[in-house]
């Protein structure tokens, strides 16, 4: 299931990156992070009572981290799904609450190597 929507998200990823303009600057992670704790951080820090943290938890029953931080499976391509379609009762972000070029360095951030991130060394 989760495989499935991956292979759908890849294959939505190559065909954004084909067709998408090329970014006036590289995607930042460290911009990312900034959008992370303006947009994500109140339903997805590392707090087990947060609503995305928890409903992670329910849904990987710790095979992987509740806290999107702490990921290391995550894409751009896979972060980008979600934020633009939404997930049960996570609404989608529209582009004049995030843009493409935010999205991006948000991607850049919640795919980075854990050990970078805020919340994977606790
Ligand atoms: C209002 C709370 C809320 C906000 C704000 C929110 N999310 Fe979520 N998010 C959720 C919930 C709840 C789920 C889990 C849905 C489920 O049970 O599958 C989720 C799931 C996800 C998933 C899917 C992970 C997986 O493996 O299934 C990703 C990725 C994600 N959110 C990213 C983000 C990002 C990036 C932001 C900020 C732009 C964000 N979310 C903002 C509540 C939120």
């Amino acid at each position: 299931m989760t495989a499935r929507i991956a292979g759908a998200v890849l294959a939505l990823g190559l065909v954004a990156t084909v067709a998408a303009p090329a970014w006036a600057e590289a995607p930042d992670p460290a911009r990312g992070k900034q959008v992370f704790q303006a947009w994500c951080a109140a339903c997805h820090d590392p707090n087990p009572r947060l609503a995305g943290t928890l409903a992670l938890q329910t849904k990987y029953q710790g095979e992987v981290p509740a806290a999107l931080e702490a990921r290391t499976d995550l894409t751009p391509e896979l972060v980008a799904f979600f934020v633009r379609n939404g997930v049960a009762w996570m609404a989608p972000f529209r582009k004049t609450e995030i843009s493409d070029a935010q999205l991006a360095d948000l991607g850049a951030y919640l795919s980075k190597p854990s050990p970078a991130k805020k919340g994977a060394a606790r």
